[in-house]
């Protein structure tokens, strides 16, 4: 493992350390682990070693923990056995040791509720539940191994939303303080967000806001229950260079959409936090969903990460964000992985301590 030493950063890691009350929940500060797939909960239950690799980030100080996505009980939502669940048996039991386990160590807990669409593998003869049978690009998901798709009816939206809806009553019976709502990515709620793979004529297909007609319907299908995240992205795993909005006004269409919903936190999703989402302006896209809906927006990406920007400098521009109110959270994602301690060793100025990420961190869990 390497270690670096880092000159002291400014005003960035005292705007991260200060407090919040966002969506009706008190943050201790504004440090957010991002949600990551980690493949550790046979048969959809998360396990004891689940409850303490969160507990761990939280005690070390992170206000609020997104969990990796935790699928939606429909059996086309996903292939994969080891990645969590939220209505299968003893899933709710697992996600309460979780819960119990952040809020002793004074930390806050979303769940990330996911629904594959295209991206699911054909091992169980499931067709990928998709807007229109198509991926927007060459390689992706299920087209590329020839899995029939299944274009979604009206009937099948229902039932997807209803499982949604289920998945976040069980969430607030097992303890979590919000929802997230993953629409991102290129996943299934993206889908219908993304042109390349929403060519529908009815009510959820078409302009910039009717493509948003499905995830808004999940969020007022969840709201009742706790406070809700929505994240988006422009760009999906398979095509960084995708984008669901051209403009500000396309993007404003389709968020303002979801925040009449009644999505509480825009998180925006980017592979480079510090880039501009649109010409002409240095806001990046959390700063516009903040801009666009008045919500309050989480910023992510290759924070902590030695990389195009160097560490002092991003430690600045998170503090310029936060304190100038382009956004009010920051998400962390790979730099947790091999540093559990990564938010207390930032607020009390222990750079040398930080290892830097390598990707071998993510075999890791502890
Ligand atoms: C191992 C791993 C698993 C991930 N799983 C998810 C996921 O389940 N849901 C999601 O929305 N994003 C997922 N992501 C994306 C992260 O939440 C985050 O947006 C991305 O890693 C960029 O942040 P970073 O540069 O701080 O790592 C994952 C990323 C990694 C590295």
């Amino acid at each position: 493992m390497t270690t670096t030493t880092r000159p002291a950063p400014t005003a960035g890691p005292i705007a991260l350390a200060t407090p919040a009350r966002i969506a009706g929940l008190d943050l201790p500060n504004r440090f957010v682990m991002a949600p990551m797939t980690r493949f550790h909960s046979p048969g959809g239950v998360p396990t004891d070693e689940v409850a303490a690799y969160y507990r761990r980030r939280a005690e070390n100080g992170i206000g609020l923990i997104i969990t990796e996505g935790t699928l939606v009980g429909h059996p086309s939502a996903s292939h994969e056995t080891t990645v969590p669940r939220m209505t299968a048996g003893a899933a709710e039991a697992g996600w309460r040791k979780v819960t119990d386990a952040v809020h002793a160590a004074g930390g806050r807990i979303a769940t990330q509720l996911w629904h594959l669409g295209s991206e699911r593998r054909p091992v169980d003869g499931i067709a990928a539940w998709t807007p229109s049978g198509t991926t927007g690009a060459p390689e992706a998901g299920a087209a590329a191994e020839s899995l029939p798709m299944h274009t979604m009816t009206t009937g099948d939206i229902d039932v997807i939303v209803a499982a949604f809806a289920e998945s976040a009553r069980v969430a607030a019976r097992a303890g979590f303080d919000a929802i997230e709502i993953h629409a991102a990515h290129g996943y299934l709620l993206d889908e219908f967000l993304w042109p390349a793979t929403n060519r529908r004529t009815d009510a959820y297909g078409g302009s910039p806001a009717r493509r948003a007609a499905l995830p808004a319907e999940v969020i007022r299908a969840v709201r009742g229950e706790l406070p809700v995240i929505i994240r988006f992205s422009q760009f999906k795993e398979r095509d960084y260079e995708a984008r669901i909005a051209d403009s500000p006004a396309e993007l404003e269409a389709i968020l303002t959409t979801l925040a009449d919903a009644g999505a509480d936190v825009f998180h925006a999703s980017q592979r480079r936090f510090w880039e501009p989402a649109f010409p002409g302006s240095p806001l990046n896209l959390a700063g516009w969903a903040r801009k666009l809906t008045g919500r309050p927006s989480i910023t992510v990406g290759s924070i902590g990460l030695s990389g195009d920007l160097p560490f002092p400098q991003a430690m600045s521009r998170l503090g310029e964000g936060l304190s100038g109110g382009e956004f009010d959270l920051v998400a962390a994602g790979r730099i947790l992985l091999g540093n559990p301690a990564w938010a207390r060793l930032v607020t009390e100025g222990r750079f040398a301590e930080i290892r830097d990420y390598e990707k071998a961190h993510e075999d890791v869990y502890y």
